[in-house]
């Protein structure tokens, strides 16, 4: 609702910041306006009764105005530019990887110098894992934060960043790094002057003096990482108190009661934002507000704040795009999406979790009906958002969905996730796969799955082994997945190394800064000259890079795979074949996946169930053609085979 006294307000402030509003800035006047009603209202929903809360609104107008005036022209026009296209995240062009940049090439300058190698595969958008500064040895891996604008020395410097950044915006490349909002490291200045006693900084963390609120949380609150640092408080020598730590007993939850803390870290946000940041990954979203009695996750002022950010980005930095990392239960991670009047107006991206945990319970069991029981969440996703869909990522993997998918499928719950972590941990007599458990809780039962995309597929065994047959079955696997996800719907990432058939990395293990921590295993040092094998005929190396970079070319040909529609699942006519259909104006791909051991049948029948019947099919993945036959007949799918077939001219 327009409120006229607000609109005048907020004019005065941009006119004592001299923002030009008929002129030249009007654009950006336009969207503070459009926006200004909700943000107040966002605003006010979480911090209207702190007693500062008149003073600190305006604060956070002036730090919106601050970001814009800030910005380089050249990033105002590519905003432009973007806005124009319309949720240019929809592509099917775009093609993501996911990247240490010390592990992968040793530094940020080297990087720039590797951008031939992203090219040559088909990637144009790279995700940096974490670059700023954080302690060695007490880091998980950059996500504990000690200074959110310098970049750490091991990786060289800010203006290197900047300047590997204007080289991939030429090159036509996207940047996401990530903005850890829910806590700092222990070094933070702001942690250490609250260690020193400064009440100010005390709170900007959840801190007490003794056990008895703490205990009181930890009621309520379950562990991330019960194996290395239980419990969700720590105890802090120099000030005599408890903070906070959900994650490690190193990374300090930031308290966003306190609107001085959201103003500094969207202060963060917009430094990013200014960097030339396409999409910057918003880590652990769910976890950025604490309400004693609850599990502390999925809070509904959590989704207020991510509102709150969206619309600041909105109005002084629109060419940026937030992913959420949300990785929780199916019907929470859609939440992220926006909910009511805030349908698409959260985060514009989150991670498909779901999915990509049930391809692994479809790859353990050959059975697809888990998975099927899930997507009436997965597709409710809203026009305008997008997924990132992988089989990988630096994380273990959850099995995150819910028991009464698995029971739908008639499994137990609790043998079936027991079968799961046998299997990727390798135990589970006859499993190939070669990972480990992560994160085990012995007072729940709990567990996730570490492991590279190749071990889990059964590479490592199959190489150890020297068993030519399994190594080409674990490289059928590999693909499988990677198709299977590639064309979902959403911005594929891939996870570095797994490009070219990378397998665990044990190297973790001599270093005691990581060593308690096995998702280490599956973040592999980069050998760049096992990688020149990837243009030797015949190497392992090879098929799975050609493979890829075959699988990223498709889709970036195939409109069809560009994410303007939820996909339609096909009737699973067999249990093993996943199928499904995408559609895009005139044009529709069937990609009919394969996940058992075992040859399958699907019938015919399953192509001409959704209008359309198709007479002829073109497969782009093997370039064969098929004619459609009656539904007695069959479309024949070899082991872990995959098919992705468009309607021809018959
Ligand atoms: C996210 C990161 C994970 C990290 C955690 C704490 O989940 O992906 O690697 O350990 O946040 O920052």
């Amino acid at each position: 609702m327009y409120d006229r006294q607000l609109h005048q307000h907020i004019n005065s402030i941009l006119l004592q910041n001299k923002i030009d509003i008929a002129g030249k800035d009007n654009l950006f006047y336009v969207r503070m306006m459009a926006n200004a009603d909700t943000l107040s209202y966002l605003y006010n929903e979480i911090y209207s009764k702190h007693p500062e809360s008149a003073v600190l609104f305006d604060q956070l107008i002036e730090t919106i105005i601050k970001a814009y005036v800030n910005r380089p022209e050249a990033m105002k026009t590519k905003d432009e530019e973007k806005e124009q296209k319309g949720n240019w995240f929809l592509s099917n062009e775009i093609t993501g990887m996911s990247l240490y940049v010390d592990r992968f090439c040793g530094n940020i300058k080297t990087l720039g110098t590797k951008l031939d190698y992203f090219q040559k595969l088909g990637v144009n958008f790279l995700h940096l894992m974490p670059l700023f500064e954080s302690p060695e040895g007490e880091s998980d891996g950059g996500y504990a934060v000690s200074d959110f604008r310098k970049v750490d020395e091991r990786f060289g410097s800010l203006k290197e960043l900047q300047s590997l950044q204007q080289k991939m915006n030429k090159a036509g490349m996207y940047l996401m790094i990530d903005i850890v909002l829910n806590h700092t490291s222990h070094r933070h200045e702001w942690a250490e002057k609250a260690k020193a006693g400064d009440s100010t900084y005390q709170q900007y963390f959840y801190m007490f003096d003794d056990r008895r609120i703490p205990d009181e949380y930890d009621k309520a609150m379950p562990e991330i990482f019960p194996e290395s640092s239980p419990g969700n408080f720590t105890y802090v020598q120099e000030c005599n108190k408890w903070v906070m730590t959900v994650f490690h007993h190193y990374q300090w939850d930031l308290n966003y009661t306190n609107p001085v803390v959201l103003r500094e870290m969207l202060d963060n946000i917009f430094f990013y934002a200014n960097l030339g940041v396409d999409i910057l990954r918003i880590d652990a979203p769910a976890f950025i507000w604490k309400q004693l009695g609850t599990t502390c996750q999925n809070l509904p002022q959590a989704h207020s704040l991510l509102r709150l950010i969206k619309q600041c980005v909105m109005i002084a930095t629109p060419g940026m795009a937030l992913l959420g990392e949300a990785i929780v239960a199916p019907k929470e991670i859609m939440k992220y999406f926006g909910t009511g009047l805030y349908t698409a107006k959260e985060c514009d991206f989150a991670y498909n979790a779901t999915h990509m945990a049930l391809q692994w319970d479809m790859l353990a069991t050959g059975d697809t009906r888990v998975m099927l029981a899930a997507q009436h969440e997965i597709l409710q996703k809203p026009f305008g958002t997008s997924w990132i869909t992988y089989t990988r990522c630096h994380d273990d993997i959850g099995l995150g969905y819910d028991d009464y998918m698995i029971q739908y499928a008639g499994y137990n719950p609790y043998e079936h996730r027991k079968y799961l972590k046998e299997y990727y941990a390798g135990v589970y007599p006859g499993s190939p796969a070669m990972g480990a458990l992560f994160s085990t809780n012995p007072k729940t039962g709990d567990a996730r799955i570490s492991g590279s995309l190749a071990s889990l597929c059964g590479l490592e065994r199959a190489i150890t082994n020297n068993d030519e047959q399994a190594i080409e079955m674990s490289i059928r696997k590999i693909l499988l997945m990677q198709a299977h996800s590639f064309f979902l719907g959403g911005v594929p990432m891939l996870f570095y190394g797994d490009e070219a058939g990378y397998t665990n990395d044990y190297s973790y293990l001599n270093d005691p800064g990581k060593s308690y921590d096995n998702r280490w295993m599956h973040r592999p040092v980069i050998d760049w000259e096992k990688n020149k094998r990837i243009v030797e005929d015949g190497t392992i190396e090879n098929k799975v890079f050609s493979a890829t970079k075959k699988l990223i070319s498709l889709r970036k040909k195939l409109t069809v795979a560009s994410d303007y529609k939820n996909l339609t699942w096909l009737t699973p006519h067999n249990i093993y074949v996943a199928g499904y259909l995408r559609t895009y104006e005139e044009q529709r791909l069937y990609g009919i996946f394969n996940f058992s051991s075992k040859t399958s049948y699907l019938t015919w029948l399953a192509f001409k169930e959704h209008g359309n019947v198709p007479v002829k099919l073109f497969d782009h993945w093997t370039g064969k053609e098929f004619t459609v036959g009656t539904n007695y007949e069959h479309l024949i799918i070899e082991p872990y085979g995959f098919h992705l077939l468009e309607p021809m001219e018959p």
